[in-house]
């Protein structure tokens, strides 16, 4: 599951080299935090931690509220963060929510080269596992470790930590080792209402970022995946008996921010569609797209599902990626009743034009439909977005993700998730969706029965004008020991 489908086999042996020895260059002053145990007493392992914790609690799954700021704009900020609570005393971070990827990761104290400003108006914070009093490492012979990579990593020993990296689709990478600490969030106990608790969780510490992760000014502390893997922190605090596998979110594209809560969605009600069974990402059938009320004609082989091919739903992609198949149909019939546009590139990737009037007066809408008679309306001002002055660029981009192998696949992006309430049902496995105010409220579920309403958040997003694209799609977890590296 956490072999590279869509990567050459090559590209990724390249990448596990070139992660080993950046990873051993930069931890190499790790070990010692490693082997002082300073929580050495802690024999039992992360399950029967967890069912401990179960026990002691109870089975009362509760809502959560997890506030959001940002915005999917691709001239400004192009991602939505969260704050999330770490660590005892906790320290809060700011963390990118991506339902394309598995991990949380922060940027850690021993980082060699992670961002230390950010433009997104957040201050940014290194955890310091030395300086929480609950952080404890994970090693490669915890169930946590042998079960992220179905088995115990050759070479390992007693002692040695679990390490991780993960490279994602646009070729920026975070690398560093596993720890369990304690995650702090806001539990909904009334309407618009919330009180602090607690949960223990493994998460990544990253020692070392690149790509964009290392240098973009839209910097943030880290990314919170909210994959369906056992290893992301919805899957563990499911696990430990506090949530159940249900997320909604509505990223508000018109004010910033916008709302979202873990727990069973009341109202609105959403038109829903299965998920492709054991996937990787959340997948989703599409059965075809029409453009202003008109089907493209297309072939169906563009809509197959499959480990390379099929429609993949992703908070943490900006735009959406279209195989050429249905770019080229698309934009013509977009473009067909205004033969008077000319468009030219910008950034070698974008298609823009200068357009003085309203878009959604003079474009059509785009629907594409789903599995189930489902269907997702992207309007004009979606799909297009304006950069200076009366320039406006296409959000679509054409087969667009770097890698032969993932040509064909669809890529849905914040540009038509945003406005929009869609829930992810990982327990009945559906995805659904309706249009949704997200500077609004929508009313959620726990399992005492008791139904509150869960309000948009909007934490600070300074503006800045920039084209800045980021893409978790395709992100990989390659498995790294310190054994190999010495
Ligand atoms: C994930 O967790 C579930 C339930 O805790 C377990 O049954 C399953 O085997 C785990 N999957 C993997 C790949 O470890
Ligand atoms: C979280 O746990 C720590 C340590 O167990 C405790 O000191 C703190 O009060 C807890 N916080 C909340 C909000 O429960
Ligand atoms: C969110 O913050 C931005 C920038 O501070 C502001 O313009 C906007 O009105 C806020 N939105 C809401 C819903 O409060
Ligand atoms: C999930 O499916 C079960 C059984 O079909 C159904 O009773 C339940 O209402 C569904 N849950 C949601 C949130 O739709
Ligand atoms: C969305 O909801 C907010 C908060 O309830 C409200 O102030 C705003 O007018 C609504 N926007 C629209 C377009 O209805």
């Amino acid at each position: 599951m956490w072999v590279v489908m869509d990567l050459k086999k090559w590209v990724w042996a390249v990448l596990v080299v070139l992660a080993v020895a950046e990873v051993g260059r930069v931890l190499g002053n790790v070990v010692s935090f490693e082997v002082q145990h300073k929580f050495a007493g802690r024999g039992r392992n992360l399950s029967a931690m967890m069912s401990h914790d179960v026990r002691r609690r109870g089975r009362l799954l509760s809502a959560i509220d997890l506030q959001l700021g940002g915005n999917g704009h691709p001239s400004d900020a192009g991602l939505y963060f969260a704050k999330i609570g770490l660590g005892n005393p906790p320290k809060d971070y700011y963390v990118q929510v991506d339902t394309g990827s598995d991990l949380l990761w922060v940027n850690c104290v021993e980082c060699v080269k992670c961002p230390t400003k950010s433009d997104l108006g957040i201050e940014l914070t290194l955890y310091d596992p030395k300086a929480s009093s609950t952080s404890s490492p994970v090693n490669c012979d915890q169930d946590f470790c042998t079960s992220t990579y179905e088995g115990q990593l050759p070479g390992c020993k007693p002692g040695l930590q679990c390490q991780y990296s993960v490279v994602y689709g646009d070729g920026s990478a975070t690398a560093g080792y596993f720890v369990k600490d304690d995650i702090q969030f806001s539990r909904v106990t009334g309407n618009l209402q919330t009180k602090l608790t607690n949960g223990s969780v493994v998460f990544g510490c990253g020692a070392k970022q690149s790509g964009e992760l290392g240098s973009s000014s839209e910097a943030v502390d880290g990314i919170l995946g909210f994959g369906e893997s056992n290893s992301s922190v919805i899957s563990q605090l499911a696990a430990a008996g506090k949530v159940k596998k249900i997320f909604s979110h509505c990223l508000d594209n018109v004010n910033g921010g916008g709302i979202f809560a873990i727990g069973e969605v009341v109202s609105p009600k959403v038109n829903s569609t299965p998920m492709v069974p054991n996937q990787q990402h959340y997948n989703v059938v599409m059965k075809g797209v029409d453009v202003g009320g008109e089907a493209l004609d297309l072939p169906t082989d563009v809509f197959e599902t499959g480990d390379r091919k099929g429609t993949i739903i992703d908070s943490g992609t900006t735009l959406a990626y279209l195989p050429e198949a249905i770019y080229v149909p698309l934009m013509k019939r977009i473009l067909g009743e205004r033969p008077e546009i000319k468009l030219h590139m910008v950034e070698e990737q974008f298609a823009c034009f200068k357009y003085n009037d309203n878009v959604d007066d003079g474009f059509p809408i785009v629907r594409f439909h789903f599995e189930g008679s489902v269907s997702l309306t992207v309007h004009p001002h979606d799909y297009l977005f304006p950069i200076d002055g009366n320039a406006w660029c296409f959000g679509w981009i054409n087969g667009g993700l770097q890698t032969k192998d993932s040509k064909d696949v669809i890529l849905l992006g914040d540009l038509v998730l945003s406005n929009k309430l869609v829930v992810y049902d990982i327990e009945n496995q559906t995805i659904g969706w309706t249009e949704y105010n997200c500077s609004s409220s929508i009313k959620v579920k726990d399992e005492s029965g008791a139904v509150y309403s869960v309000g948009a958040h909007n934490l600070s997003s300074a503006s800045n004008l920039k084209v800045g694209v980021l893409l978790t799609f395709l992100s990989i977890l390659i498995a790294l020991l310190h054994s190999s590296v010495h």
